[in-house]
């Protein structure tokens, strides 16, 4: 513990911290996912805000400057394995699966990252900023040389910085130690896959390679052609079909609204790499809604309307458990609010290296009891 102890005294102490975050679970029964410390001045006091975030809720609570390490080592010692330090040099992470020797992996920011903003309620901020000028998205033409936000493109602006935050809490689920290689699939014009690349790269310095894969030949040209001009090195796009897509892995597999069963196609790759993490807004999932037979429910399935909406939620309901029953962790969440589109529920997997067999077996047993009750056969039983 004299190691962790140290790091952590070190990042509390330096002034120049951003962030600490706890993830992975010691325990299951442990009923907050991952607490969050962050440097706050309240009354002009220099005090840590811990942000516990709950599968439903997120709630608050504020530490003293000097009880700050010792809130830090007993979340470390009863509550979490892995510890994430933002600080403005450095990204530092502590394992400590096994407290008594835990590994320490330290990466050097090329850019030195902005201070933390100290206000208590922080006003919401937005990764890329309006008004700064951004590459990616001035040549998509989202803003303008001036860095300002066009008004008809508010809304991807949002969905873009909304993506970039989801990424953003995946990160301490994601590989430090080698070059990060993530696959998104369906990416069509590639706002978000610019965006991921600027957030990872140019933002955080991350070695990355990313790949975007869409049918589309003539969107495919564009985005390599951008990536070009942009001198993205580490991002490229390839024509091709999900179902048919041949690659060894990719650590994050991101699917944001590939139609119907080109959804399950990525999940069925991302599970069959081991992918650590899997980000997918799901659409037009049409498959089950002819095969969907439930006499119990007939009465509310009649109506056209609900039928549709209820197709989606069990697919995706399917979806989750099969991604649980080969030890995910799932949370559905909502992606971007409704203004922007109807598609808003993704699907955030995070492989649970310690997921047990037990915990996969009750999830397999539960989706196949919901998918035999509607007597469907969803694509993704072809895992
Ligand atoms: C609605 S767009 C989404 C684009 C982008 N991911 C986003 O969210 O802004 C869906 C894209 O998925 C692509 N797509 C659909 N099925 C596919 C498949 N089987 N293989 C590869 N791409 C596919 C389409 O060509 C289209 O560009």
């Amino acid at each position: 513990m004299h190691k962790i102890n140290q790091v952590l005294c070190d990042a509390l102490q330096s002034g120049q911290m951003n962030r600490m975050v706890f993830a992975s679970k010691r325990r299951k029964s442990i009923e907050y996912k991952r607490v969050t410390l962050r440097p706050v001045s309240i009354k002009g006091e220099l005090m840590y805000q811990a942000e516990y975030q709950f599968d439903k809720k997120v709630t608050h609570e504020n530490i003293p400057f000097f009880e700050a390490i010792d809130f830090a080592m007993d979340r470390v010692e009863n509550d979490f394995k892995q510890i994430n330090i933002m600080t403005e040099t450095e990204d530092i992470q502590v394992l400590a699966s096994k407290p008594a020797n835990p590994k320490v992996v330290r990466q050097k920011l090329a850019q030195r990252r902005e201070a933390a903003n100290l206000s208590h309620n922080r006003k919401k901020r937005y990764i890329i900023e309006d008004g700064k000028p951004c590459d990616f998205l001035i040549k998509l033409g989202v803003m303008g040389e001036d860095g300002k936000v066009f008004d008809k493109h508010y809304s991807k602006f949002r969905q873009i910085n909304r993506f970039l935050e989801i990424v953003d809490n995946a990160l301490d689920s994601l590989p430090t130690d080698r070059t990060l290689r993530i696959i998104d699939f369906g990416c069509g014009k590639s706002y978000l896959t610019f965006g991921l690349y600027y957030y990872l790269k140019v933002l955080n310095d991350r070695d990355v390679e990313i790949v975007g894969l869409d049918l589309k030949e003539d969107v495919i040209e564009f985005c390599n052609k951008t990536a070009k001009q942009l001198h993205y090195d580490g991002l490229k796009f390839l024509t091709g079909d999900i179902a048919d897509y041949k690659s060894d892995g990719a650590d994050m597999v991101v699917t944001l609204h590939a139609c119907d069963t080109a959804t399950d196609y990525a999940l069925i790759n991302a599970v069959g790499w081991n992918s650590n993490v899997i980000l997918s807004v799901p659409c037009c999932q049409h498959q089950l809604f002819s095969q969907i037979d439930e006499p119990v429910n007939q009465p509310m399935l009649k109506h056209g309307i609900i039928k549709d909406k209820f197709t989606e939620l069990l697919t995706d309901g399917l979806r989750g458990l099969k991604l649980e029953a080969h030890g995910y962790d799932v949370d559905m969440i909502e992606f971007t609010t409704l203004e922007h589109t109807a598609k808003n529920i993704m699907i955030r997997a995070v492989k649970n290296p310690d997921a047990t067999e037990a915990a996969c077996a009750k999830a397999q047993r539960e989706y196949e009891a919901l998918r035999d009750m509607y007597h469907v056969h969803p694509e993704i039983d072809s895992l």
